[in-house]
């Protein structure tokens, strides 16, 4: 079967970006990312895109009057490079209703919390505010409201007593990093039904183990 056509959206540094780069790498893997697209010209992850050899594009949300405008520039760039499914990483812009139609289901995102806890900005301060002991990150299918659609694949992450949002949010972008292939593969291996505004995933194994933190009390 022909590899499923991914491009991927970004804002910043782009490791998550990369590690989807790394995983469709694999002679196997059933995705290649054929476009990786900004909308901040600073994003770091440009570079480490085209480094990877992938077609880069710059589309700068500020350039357009409104939200339409700058989706139907996406969109036409999305299109014209045959991508089939969109991942947004890291990408800080909320994409609307009009855009999310025209590609229903397939606009996946990654969030590091375990939604729907911790939507929004600065979710590990609101994990670690919240006293949580296990938080972690979500692959999602994007609907309009932030943060929120069909949830793919999740980590659980334990939580340090003396954790920062800082180290947190470094144990939890290794989980990241770890999630989001895996999330991609299903996608791309057509395993995933949305029923209910659920995901179905075909062939999934029940998960292995109780995660409980802290630990050896
Ligand atoms: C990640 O923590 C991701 O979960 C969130 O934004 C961050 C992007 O990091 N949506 P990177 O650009 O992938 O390194």
């Amino acid at each position: 079967m022909a590899a499923l056509k991914v491009g991927i959206l970004i804002s910043g540094r782009g490791s998550n970006m990369t590690a989807l780069i790394d995983a469709c790498a694999a002679a196997d893997f059933p995705a290649e990312i054929v476009l990786v697209i900004a909308n901040r010209p600073d994003a770091g992850g440009l570079a480490r895109a085209a480094a990877a050899g992938i077609e880069t594009g710059l589309i700068d949300h500020r350039d357009f009057a409104d939200r339409v405008g700058f989706e139907d520039a996406l969109d036409a760039a999305l299109r014209a490079a045959g991508v089939e499914l969109v991942c947004l990483a890291g990408f800080m812009r909320l994409l609307g209703a009009r855009f999310l139609e025209r590609w229903r289901d397939r606009v996946l995102n990654i969030h590091p919390s375990l939604l729907p806890a911790f939507r929004g900005l600065r979710a590990h301060q609101q994990a670690i505010d919240g006293g949580v002991r296990v938080s972690g990150c979500t692959v999602h299918i994007v609907r309009p409201e932030m943060d929120a659609g069909p949830i793919l694949v999740q980590a659980a992450v334990p939580v340090a007593a003396d954790d920062t949002a800082d180290t947190l949010a470094a144990r939890v972008l290794t989980a990241e990093h770890r999630i989001y292939p895996q999330a991609l593969r299903l996608m791309a291996e057509g395993r995933v039904r949305v029923v209910d505004d659920r995901a179905r995933i075909d062939g999934a194994a029940p998960p292995p183990d109780v995660l409980i933190s802290p630990s050896g009390i």
